[in-house]
């Protein structure tokens, strides 16, 4: 294997052989240590989301579809009724680990239509049912991530220096990534170039897993500091910003990790053109603007102790922890699909990817 494709292909997230469990690589250990962990039930299942044990918008609906077919198998199965109502009360407990990354009740939306829709059938062939959606899910998000890839790799040039925010890389996703899946695409055609890694305090997916996954891909990576990107930029290093999303509304206001809509803002100064990278399963066509997006807050000490060996803020020091922002529609120069690449206005656009 190639050295990039050990780091797009990997397993981040699979079913167990005997499909009772899910197994996920613990993205909190990373880069210091590879762990696997199993989970067979639900609790585990939420406190893996809710602590970013497996994170990125789609990793994490991957990551519920196969929990929800776990779980499902041990679910009674005397009646549909039976089987359902405890369903209903699962999904909807795995729904409130994390609230901004839309794939999470996207997929369990997903699995849930499954059931409706055979309420008729034993419970036995419901729940293989679920098993062939949960890997459907999976199986598209390798095509989608592949066809974005593609269609990204269409706006960057050889030598191209690149910004990145947080972490949209295959650990996000499933192979190649979304806005790091162009990178590596265009190593694997040999083309080079020098992608600066935002750190993403206070969780550090910058540091932890983008510079990781490029360094170990081959790819010519320079971390800095969230509040070095302008400095880059007007060193005149970055041509193209390429980040992820977790909630794009149907007017292109896009939510994403924290700090994002400041690099937008930085990157629109600078006159540098800002892509959003995401598969359609992202785009949330029910949230009319970005304001209508929930925004998940955060743990204090994340940013007062987490990574630190003693505090760095008194215990009574207020803080404030959003997880995501929203970046403005008028900040994002176009949003990457696996459908095209959608230029404003957004509101067109986007609709149009849904048209038959
Ligand atoms: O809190 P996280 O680490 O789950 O936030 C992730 C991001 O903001 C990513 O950019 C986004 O999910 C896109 S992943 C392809």
């Amino acid at each position: 294997m190639s050295q990039t494709k050990e780091v797009t292909h990997i397993d981040n997230i699979k079913l167990s052989e005997d499909e009772k469990e899910v197994i996920i690589i613990d993205q909190t250990k990373l880069p210091n240590v590879t762990e696997y962990l199993s989970i067979g039930n639900a609790e585990d299942l939420y406190d893996a989301i809710k602590q970013l044990k497996v994170r990125g918008a789609p990793a994490i609906g991957i990551c519920a579809g196969y929990g929800i077919y776990v779980l499902a198998q041990q679910m009674p199965q005397d009646s549909f009724d039976s089987f359902y109502s405890e369903f209903a009360k699962t999904k909807k407990y795995i729904d409130s680990s994390r609230p901004t990354a839309v794939n999470l009740s996207w997929a369990l939306n997903r699995m849930e239509r499954v059931v409706l829709d055979n309420k008729d059938k034993p419970v036995s062939e419901i729940i293989e049912l679920l098993g062939n959606e949960s890997k459907n899910i999976h199986k598209e998000d390798i095509e989608m991530c592949t066809a974005i890839s593609e269609h990204g790799l269409k706006l960057l040039k050889d030598g191209d220096g690149i910004l990145t925010h947080c972490n949209a890389g295959p650990l996000a996703t499933s192979r190649y990534g979304t806005a790091l899946g162009p990178i590596f695409l265009g190593k694997e055609k040999g083309m080079n170039f020098k992608v600066f890694a935002d750190e993403t305090r206070p969780l550090l997916q910058g540091a932890r897993l983008t510079s990781y996954e490029l360094e170990k891909g081959g790819v010519d990576v320079t971390l800095i500091c969230d509040n070095m990107a302008s400095i880059v930029m007007k060193n005149g290093w970055i041509q193209a910003c390429l980040v992820g999303c977790d909630r794009i509304a149907a007017n292109g206001d896009t939510a994403n990790k924290i700090g994002t809509s400041g690099v937008a803002i930085l990157a629109k100064h600078y006159g540098i053109p800002f892509y959003v990278l995401g598969p359609t399963s992202t785009i949330d066509m029910n949230c009319k603007t970005g304001d209508e997006i929930e925004i998940e807050l955060r743990d204090p000490n994340e940013i007062k102790e987490m990574f630190y060996e003693q505090p760095m803020a008194l215990k009574e020091t207020k803080c404030y922890n959003p997880a995501f922002d929203v970046t403005d529609n008028s900040l994002i120069t176009a949003i990457v699909t696996e459908k095209g690449i959608c230029y404003p206005p957004f509101t067109d656009s986007l609709a149009s990817l849904f048209e038959d």
